[in-house]
């Protein structure tokens, strides 16, 4: 990947841009808080101006922008009906049995408004924390926005989640309110949500109220006086409603995110420096024309980039987008691409192991619909391999439409490392260069920055807006794990290279969080969901390369001497795989199943009781198994791999 030499100049068509992205990266390295204070007032409405940019003096937390007021509600709607264009479309939602609904800004202001109105009258006040637990419908966005306009802050679970997932995040945020749905349409079929809400709250919670929109129709159990009907109570809500003018730094969401221990972080986002930063980024990285543009990300809104690059960003920018709430094969393998053809989407932003699934499915597929529209081409959560870079842009993008490969974090907020369009020459495989405002740096175990034509750690040297304030609840933990292993510099977790250009190179995560379908999912996470389960052990967590997801779940468990003996039997040990992979979907959700589930007798571990997850990896790889002479007992692996191959031959 490394060796890759090839180039694309910028294309022709972002000519009349290139100025003015150069022009960027200039005013950013002569003063860059100005700079951000300029993008904060470009791309934001205050109701109070702010008249200090950044204020570090209680580092690692930073206050931007501290003194404005705003509301991100009304930035991201009121103010364009204000400003005219109220009859603009914000949404087009698709939904996965084909039903469509066209929301305009001037809909959504109604339709926000009056969800506003409808948690106000179950008493959701400023400061309160919401729970949404919903699939990819115009409701979902208009309940992030409802919080937002009262100053509620939402933390939106994602709908693949189990309920236990559900619950602790529940109690976590302290949660006065959760808005779900009765369920959602997936493959062709309607998938229950409300039941897993209803598992959650049994037992000691915060919940006072769980609001429920229909989607599916399916019969729900209801508890009186405690569930309320979406419809109900926001079809006769008024629809004036008057924002919530909030402090810059007042707490907009939190949202949770697998980390390298067992317990998922809250990771906090506030106001006015996140506001500042998804438009920034969505405006100049997709180079959007707000009048023209029709933008699509297929992120659901359970993850960050659903947060930043579906709600905030786009409406921020008066945008015009897309949201589908199906899968990319349903009905058939090129939904997808019919849907760009149908909405002529121009801007369109994916992950990579979706490209790559769509390579699988073959050329022929997008080959059918008309792609024309496309001009900007997005890549996100995992580095993209050359291989599927040039299918994207050859196949998707028709050879002319670059490829911006956006490197951030739940954490870090919105994009920090991105060509830009009109100005960079793209290198397949490379997110290649910090935003203008972004500083990072590659390092060394020692925090000195590598020279060019090396690796090491990725790090951010500067505070940015849109960077975490912290984890919930927990201000030693969020200085513990991002601003401890390098003094004075945010640790991302990330390994990372710099070529001989200075372009930077991500080379995954250098810590125990595994990235399946862009997904990040925690080995520790993984080994207490396998280790809760009565016939487990002792259980070891990898993740292990594969064509399709970037990374697989590969578990390693020593079963309970009881369950061993049943192991050895094929029948008994294919009920056992069976068993230990639902009973992870149960704790965790189905996207922490592990792939592979291997038994055996012993684990490698160092002398410190340490597993040695490098060595699991390689069997997990099938690659000779590398330097064990750091093992307690050398013996170990042998056993291991002895058990391994017996079991191939039974
Ligand atoms: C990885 C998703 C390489 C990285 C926005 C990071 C990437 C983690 C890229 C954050 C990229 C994301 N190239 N790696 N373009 N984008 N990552 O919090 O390991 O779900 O630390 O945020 O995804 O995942 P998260």
């Amino acid at each position: 990947m490394l060796t890759e030499t090839r180039s694309f100049p910028p294309a022709p068509e972002f000519a009349a841009q290139a100025n003015a992205q150069a022009h960027l990266y200039n005013e950013a390295a002569n003063d860059r808080l100005e700079f951000w204070a300029h993008q904060a007032r470009t791309h934001v409405t205050w109701k109070t101006p702010f008249t200090e940019t950044l204020d570090w003096s209680n580092a690692p937390v930073a206050r931007w922008f501290g003194d404005g007021t705003l509301n991100a509600a009304y930035n991201a709607v009121d103010r364009h009906v204000a400003a005219g264009n109220g009859d603009r479309v914000a949404l087009h939602f698709e939904g996965e049995p084909g039903d469509t609904r066209t929301v305009t800004y001037a809909d959504l202001q109604r339709e926000v408004s009056r969800a506003a109105n409808a948690l106000a009258s179950l008493g959701v006040t400023t400061g309160d924390r919401v729970v949404i637990y919903l699939p990819m419908i115009v409701e979902a966005v208009v309940a992030m926005l409802a919080c937002a306009r009262i100053g509620a802050t939402h933390s939106v679970v994602f709908g693949g989640f189990s309920a236990d997932a559900l619950r602790s995040r529940i109690a976590d945020a302290g949660a006065k309110i959760v808005i779900t749905a009765d369920g959602g349409f997936r493959r062709g079929k309607a998938s229950a949500l409300k039941p897993a809400v209803d598992e959650a709250l049994t037992g000691d919670s915060p919940v006072e109220h769980v609001v429920v929109v229909r989607r599916t129709g399916q019969e729900t159990a209801w508890a009186e006086g405690r569930d309320v009907w979406w419809h109900d109570i926001t079809e006769t809500a008024d629809i004036e409603h008057t924002p919530v003018w909030v402090e810059a730094e007042h707490p907009l969401f939190i949202l949770y995110t697998s980390g390298t221990t067992g317990k998922p972080k809250g990771i906090l986002h506030t106001t006015g420096g996140y506001l500042t930063q998804a438009a920034y980024t969505h405006y100049n990285v997709f180079d959007v024309k707000p009048e023209t543009d029709v933008y699509w990300c297929t992120a659901d809104i359970g993850w960050i980039t659903g947060h930043s690059y579906v709600v905030y960003g786009p409406l921020l920018n008066g945008a015009t987008q897309v949201i589908y709430e199906g899968t990319p094969d349903s009905p058939h393998q090129g939904r997808w691409w019919e849907i760009i053809e149908k909405y002529k989407v121009s801007l369109f932003y994916t992950a990579p192991t979706a490209i790559r699934t769509c390579m699988k499915w073959g050329e022929d597929i997008p080959n059918k619909y008309d792609l024309s529209s496309l001009r900007v081409l997005g890549s996100v959560g995992e580095s993209i391999n050359p291989e599927a870079w040039m299918w994207y842009r050859r196949v998707i993008g028709a050879n002319t439409a670059p490829i911006v490969d956006t490197w951030w974090q739940t954490e870090t907020g919105a994009i920090m490392i991105s060509p830009l369009p009109g100005v960079t020459a793209t290198k397949p495989g490379s997110a290649q260069r910090p935003l203008p405002g972004i500083s990072a740096e590659v390092v060394n175990d020692s925090a000195e920055a590598v020279p060019n034509g090396s690796g090491g750690y990725l790090v951010l040297t500067e505070p940015w807006p849109a960077m975490l304030r912290g984890i919930w609840g927990d201000l030693e933990r969020y200085k513990d794990t991002y601003w401890s292993r390098f003094e004075g510099l945010y640790f991302a977790g990330d390994g990372a290279k710099k070529d001989e250009d200075g372009d930077i190179w991500l080379l995954g995560r250098v810590d125990d969080v595994m990235n399946v379908s862009g997904h990040r999912l925690s080995t520790m996470e993984i080994e207490s969901a396998l280790v809760s389960h009565d016939f487990v052990a002792e259980a070891a967590v990898v993740g292990a390369a594969d064509d399709t997801t970037g990374q697989a779940v590969v578990a390693f468990v020593i079963l309970r001497e009881e369950h061993a003996q049943n192991a050895g039997t094929a029948e008994g040990s294919e009920s056992i795989q069976i068993d230990l992979r639902n009973h992870v979907a149960k704790e965790i959700g189905p996207i922490a199943k592990p792939r592979t589930i291997l038994v055996v007798p012993e684990l490698p571990k160092t002398r410190s009781g340490k597993i040695m997850r490098r060595l699991l990896r390689d069997i997990a790889e099938n690659r000779t198994v590398g330097d064990a002479t750091t093992l307690a007992d050398s013996s170990v692996m042998d056993l291991i791999a002895s058990g391994l191959s017996s079991k191939a031959r039974s």
